[in-house]
């Protein structure tokens, strides 16, 4: 339904401040959203951009339990970090508020105790697991075991992340305290229910019939929300790190994370315009629209919105337009195996190439599908893309005019017939980079930008000035007048999607953002004659090999170091009988020949002396191993397994060996020398 709204609020969804921020993070959200509110801001339209640390919640004390600090240390650390790291990228929020501001702790509790007040919860007793051990509730995240679903190990109470099923703690099998380790038991205790059951009735119908427009994912899941059937969602918790319920016999409840969380775009709103924050979330002339990961949307559209109506004074979202995941080299951002690029080590790794990772973000967006991001594609999307096209049409245009009239705009002369089709190509494209921001399809506007160069680039290299020098120079003044124009209106095209390189590029045509507005894209007069430019600079650098490849290489260096910190032996398996392990023969070998098996990257053929007729084995082991440096080794053979054909070779034993944490294998060795074939006991 259209409908003319005189402003917009756009929200990007609120960070958990328990640990830094990555790729995964600025393709998801917050590119997009900033995309959208510069485009609209650019077009003079009245927008307000929200965003803020999500504070509370159980990842945040269990990050403090692992760290040894306090909770509010915690945040206090990742909130500074993660508002730096936006801003580095020019994620142009308006407001950057924190959850455990007062502003928003009043707001949140006010919130809930309109909603107690007003008979909206439904108060219920239930059976919730407790750590005896620990003695405290055991919340969402602070609670693990194996999924019902795809049965991976290590869900957790709320989600499990390998499959993405919503869970609750008593659904998990061989659930495990995460704070003890111990398995705990079921305890009675009261929270209060947001009756979403009861709110489907208008939800459904809102979503399904009043915002077809909304994006398939998103229609998608919520579809699949109302099929089941809503149920009522517990919107408080057994915790000491949150904001308190309000009333009387709740002593020791805070509020869910999930409750509070969305409410602290109101609070942050309010906390920069104490006197008119209202207007911006209550008034029907206010468009408000959620930037969201695909893990946030039951909460944008469906529990936040019964929140809203419930309290009553509040509009809804217009629009939640709701990314899907971005991979990185083909394997799932993962933070607990440090599988990401952070945003402050891109930031200082890559200084002044914030542009470039946006650009190749926005490009790879995942707005229809998970999406992947490689170190090879960042650099040929640079080098191809922003170099070889934009920055080499901006560079060639920009320089000439510099050689050949001082830097000076040449007064244009007639237009020809390719001028002028030239030049009305690029009104169709700002039509469709405009339908396309609009609609949230980013990736595509992104591209019509760079159609803008492509015909400036072309126009160039069609029209030759440098040739045309020497025989028609007053033509020459009219291309090159035609060209500055390309570039000031890639000036103005880009600003939403790479505000340092427009920026940069004002400074060296001389001009300043107002000059530069939306409504003049298209124009063929943003430049005018004599206006003198500034001196050209590269807008973009080439990326050689060295240095993506130096990142990928970071990559799997880190995910290293980090499995070994976080090692931890795997648990011991049952008991067995001993005469079990009388039945195994260990034995003492000595190597007297090794070599690779041909064909086969993983296997060594070993000669080893049993002290009997010697043998035959043949091992998994290539890839740790120089076959040479095994030769005179004693290592330990298992002697009485059923021979085996490994590629065509009879293998008559299995040699031992250690796994360690990253999968490299250590051969067991004895370490002063016995007699070939003796027994190991
Ligand atoms: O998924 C997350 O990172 C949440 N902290 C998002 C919260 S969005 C909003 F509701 F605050
Ligand atoms: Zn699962």
């Amino acid at each position: 339904m259209e409908k003319n709204f005189s402003r917009t609020l756009v929200t990007a969804a609120l960070p958990y401040a328990n640990g830094g921020v990555h790729i995964g993070h600025l393709a998801g959200v917050y590119v997009p959203a900033d995309i959208y509110v510069r485009y609209l801001r650019l077009k003079g339209r009245e927008v307000l951009f929200i965003c803020g640390s999500d504070e509370h919640g159980v990842p945040v004390t269990i990050r403090a339990r692992k760290e040894g600090c306090t909770p509010q240390e915690v945040v206090d650390r990742y909130h500074t970090l993660i508002r730096d790291s936006f801003a580095g990228f020019g994620i142009s929020f308006d407001a950057y508020g924190r959850t455990t501001s007062e502003t928003h702790r009043k707001l949140a509790s006010d919130f809930f105790r309109t909603l107690y007040d007003k008979g909206e919860f439904v108060e219920k007793e239930s059976e919730q697991y407790y750590d005896e051990e620990a003695k405290t509730f055991l919340a969402d995240r602070y609670i693990t075991g194996e999924c019902p679903h795809c049965h991976a190990e290590g869900a957790y109470g709320d989600q499990c992340e390998k499959c993405g099923t919503a869970l609750s703690p008593t659904e998990l099998i061989n659930p495990q305290s995460a704070v003890s380790g111990s398995t705990p038991v079921l305890r009675r205790t009261k929270h209060w229910y947001l009756p979403l059951d009861k709110h489907q009735q208008w939800l459904e119908p809102w979503i399904t019939e009043e915002h077809k427009e909304w994006r398939p994912n998103v229609m998608g899941q919520c579809k699949s929300w109302f099929d089941i059937g809503l149920q009522p969602r517990a919107v408080s918790r057994d915790l000491d790190w949150g904001i308190p319920v309000p009333v009387e016999g709740a002593e020791g409840k805070v509020l869910y994370v999930w409750f509070d969380a969305p409410i602290g775009y109101i609070s942050n709103t309010k906390e920069i315009l104490p006197d008119s924050w209202e207007t911006w979330w209550k008034s029907p002339d206010t468009r408000l629209i959620h930037f969201i990961g695909k893990d946030n949307i039951v909460f944008h559209c469906i529990v936040f919105p019964a929140m809203l109506k419930a309290e009553g004074s509040y509009i809804l979202p217009d629009n939640v337009p709701a990314n899907e995941f971005l991979n990185l080299e083909d394997k799932k951002i993962s933070t607990s195996r440090n599988w990401a690029v952070w945003l402050d080590e891109y930031l200082r790794d890559f200084p002044g190439k914030q542009d470039v990772l946006r650009y190749v973000l926005t490009a790879n967006a995942p707005e229809t599908k998970d999406n992947n991001f490689t170190w090879k594609d960042f650099q040929a999307r640079n080098n191809n893309e922003l170099v070889a096209v934009y920055g080499n049409f901006v560079n060639r245009a920009l320089q000439l005019t510099q050689k050949y009239y001082e830097g000076r705009v040449p007064a244009a002369g007639e237009y020809t017939a390719d001028d002028e089709a030239t030049l009305s190509e690029f009104v169709s494209i700002q039509q469709a980079l405009e339908e396309k921001l609009e609609n949230f399809h980013f990736r595509e506007a992104q591209k019509e930008a760079l159609n803008l160069a492509r015909i400036g680039n072309r126009y160039l290299a069609d029209s030759e000035p440098w040739k045309l020098i020497k025989t028609d120079p007053e033509r020459v003044k009219t291309i090159l007048n035609i060209s500055l124009q390309i570039v000031a209106n890639l000036a103005i095209a880009f600003e939403p999607f790479l505000p340092f390189s427009s920026e940069k590029l004002r400074q060296m045509l001389n001009v300043s953002k107002e000059d530069l507005k939306w409504d003049r894209l298209g124009s063929r007069q943003l430049l005018a004659e004599g206006h003198q430019l500034a001196k050209p600079e590269l807008l973009f650098e080439k990326i050689e090999d060295a240095v993506v490849e130096a990142q990928v290489q970071k990559l799997i260096d880190m995910e290293k170091a980090n499995a070994e910190a976080n090692y931890r032996a795997a648990d011991v398996k049952a008991d067995i009988a001993f005469d079990d392990f009388e039945k195994l023969d260990l034995r003492v070998g000595t190597v007297l020949a090794c070599e690779r098996v041909p064909k086969a990257d993983k296997l060594l053929k070993f000669s080893i002396a049993d002290g009997l007729n010697n043998r035959t084995i043949v091992s998994g082991i290539a890839q740790h191993y120089k076959p040479e440096d095994l030769v005179g080794k004693q290592v330990i053979f298992i002697a009485n397994l059923p021979p085996r054909k490994l590629r065509g070779i009879e293998s008559q034993g299995m040699i031992l060996s250690a796994v360690d944490f990253n999968g490299n294998l250590s051969v067991a060795t004895i370490d002063r020398e016995v007699k070939p074939g003796s027994q190991v006991q």
